[in-house]
């Protein structure tokens, strides 16, 4: 699947593109068959929240499980990856972030290109992310927040937050975050299961705390160009793959049809 002219500007200007029902409830109910399993394991890739046994993030899931291999590869996603970044990707980073009814903590300000930058030494933001939202995500429960035309700025000052959560992020100070946002607004992505949205890897993003009795569990795949692969090994291959080997379309029935 090919994104149209119009919606390729609009992610090159406002950093991001939401297209609505890109997966279907057929492949919506494979995708989360999937979730009691996973989440119930103890491995390395599966972090919880600081509050207790709440699934924060669960890591490579695509790297075991052979649903979310073939999701990675379906060609809704992987093409209009490839026809963004212009040319050859592969994941650097896959993540089911589970943002739990009551105990889903907040993701403070940040640009996932400042760590991959920082942590992993990529050379350029040549990646982006494409999310799929599992559930529903409304304005009760900590849908993710982005500043429009933020990519714009480049890679932004941060600092290395390593106790807010349980994941260490490098985030933004509040003075750039109100300064982008003075230009931009805010935006808040909200839909049904099923719906998808692409974004840059140096837009401004964050998410609150889910208050409501709603999960929010939203599935992340982040594809970077396999001519900007990293050159740093500092973090565990489950958060930042080491496999460049670019990726192949599947057919459009891959979930539904194996
Ligand atoms: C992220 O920015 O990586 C996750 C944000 C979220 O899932 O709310
Ligand atoms: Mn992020």
């Amino acid at each position: 699947m090919l994104l149209s002219a119009e919606e390729v500007r609009q992610f090159e200007d406002e950093g991001f593109i939401f297209v609505p029902d890109l997966f279907n409830v057929e492949e919506l109910a494979v995708l989360k068959g999937e979730i009691p399993a996973i989440f119930a394991e103890r491995r390395p890739e599966i972090v919880r929240e600081k509050s207790g046994d709440v699934v924060r993030t669960a890591f490579a899931t695509h790297t075991y499980n052979d649903v979310y291999r073939r999701f990675v590869s379906h060609p809704r996603i992987l093409e209009p990856a490839r026809q963004l970044l212009g040319g050859d990707v592969y994941i650097h980073q896959f993540k089911l972030n589970g943002k739990a009814a009551f105990d889903g903590d907040v993701w403070q300000w940040h640009q996932d290109y400042g760590t991959w930058q920082r942590d992993d030494d990529m050379p350029e933001a040549r990646a982006m992310n494409l999310a799929v939202f599992l559930d529903e995500v409304n304005e009760f429960n900590g849908p993710l927040y982005i500043v429009p035309k933020s990519h714009k700025s480049g890679v932004l000052g941060a600092g290395h937050d390593v106790e807010t959560t349980s994941y260490p992020l490098w985030t933004l100070d509040q003075d750039t975050v109100a300064r982008l946002i003075e230009r931009g607004g805010i935006a808040a992505p909200k839909g049904p299961p099923g719906s998808g949205f692409f974004f840059h890897g140096t837009l401004v993003h964050g998410s609150p705390p889910n208050m409501s009795p709603w999960d929010r569990l939203i599935v992340y795949v982040t594809y970077n160009r396999t001519d900007n692969a990293i050159r740093r090994f500092k973090r565990p291959a489950y958060i930042a793959h080491r496999d460049f080997t670019p990726l192949s379309v599947l057919p459009d029935d891959c979930l539904t049809a194996p």
